[in-house]
């Protein structure tokens, strides 16, 4: 599933050169799974044990990351007995990045032999039941972003030209998901993640209009990311962490310090959760439906 060699190369780095730094800076580890985290939710590749830290400065090809919250660092360690590889920090479109930059991270975790990948960020919610603090378990998405990573030449080694994109967020890890966080106890929202290019937070009338639409939350990244895995057939989970309900339905005003507050409120039930799900790869469901 690593097409690296001829065609990896592109204007954006090359995702073989940048696994094969991760992949020796790592001891040679093979990550079963790979975790993005977002904003304010890094501090789960803080618990990864025998970690190696690779800063994003270090890794040719990616860019410093430029947004409070993010480390910018690629960990690979241990998590109760499973080899991982978190983005602490990820890239936005809103950073100016083009488009096509982020195919680079996501073909890096795939180059590292990855079995899936599990995305987080920090969301807005369109739903009053889900308050800041909470989580959802993204089932669908709206692209708002104008634009997405695959446009421009296609990298045959990499995948199809024209990429389906029902069902990219794999319903058997939703379903694990479901069955692990009905477990926990933790109350787990689904819907669907209305992707926004930002910075800017939304106006009250653009919130009316996405929940006409059908967006229950909404945020500035994750898209682009589960474009590029899922042409690059790697299967995909994602969940928001509920930072703040959306622009006119409180009176809390939206800023990324309330972003940040919201999503340490978040994390604590979100790394329950991801734990269960990364030792979920261990016991041997990690290749099965
Ligand atoms: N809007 C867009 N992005 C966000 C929000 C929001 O309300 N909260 C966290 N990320």
């Amino acid at each position: 599933m690593s097409p690296v060699g001829a065609g990896a190369i592109g204007m954006f780095g090359d995702p073989g050169v940048a696994a094969a730094l991760i992949r020796a800076r790592a001891g040679g580890r093979t990550p079963r799974l790979g975790i993005v985290l977002g904003s304010g939710l890094g501090g789960l590749a803080d618990l990864l044990e025998d970690a190696a830290a690779i800063p994003y400065a270090e890794i040719p090809g990616f860019p410093a990351s430029t947004v409070p919250g993010h480390a910018g660092r690629f960990v690979v360690g241990e998590l109760d007995g499973v080899t991982v590889a978190c983005m602490q920090g990820r890239f936005h479109l809103y950073e100016g990045h083009a488009p096509a930059l982020i195919r680079l991270p996501i073909r890096t975790f795939a180059a590292l032999g990855v079995e899936a990948l599990l995305l987080t960020n920090a969301a807005g919610s369109l739903r009053a039941e889900a308050g800041p603090g909470s989580l959802m378990l993204i089932t669908d998405h709206l692209n708002f972003m104008w634009t997405n990573p695959l446009v421009g030449p296609n990298d045959d080694a990499w995948g199809e030209r024209f990429v389906g994109l029902e069902d990219a967020y794999d319903p058997a890890l939703r379903a694990r998901l479901r069955a692990l966080a009905d477990g926990l106890g933790i109350r787990l929202h689904e819907g669907v993640y209305c992707g926004l290019l930002g910075p800017l937070f939304e106006t009250p009338a653009e919130i009316r209009a996405y929940r006409t639409l059908g967006a229950d939350a909404v945020g500035m990244s994750t898209v682009p990311e589960v474009i590029v895995a899922r042409h690059a057939g790697l299967r995909v989970a994602a969940i928001s962490a509920i930072t703040n309900l959306a622009v006119g339905m409180s009176d809390v005003p939206i800023d990324h310090e309330q972003t940040l507050r919201g999503a340490a409120i978040a994390a604590e039930d979100l790394t329950r959760l991801v734990r269960a799900f990364v030792a979920s790869f261990a016991s041997g469901q990690g290749s099965d439906a």
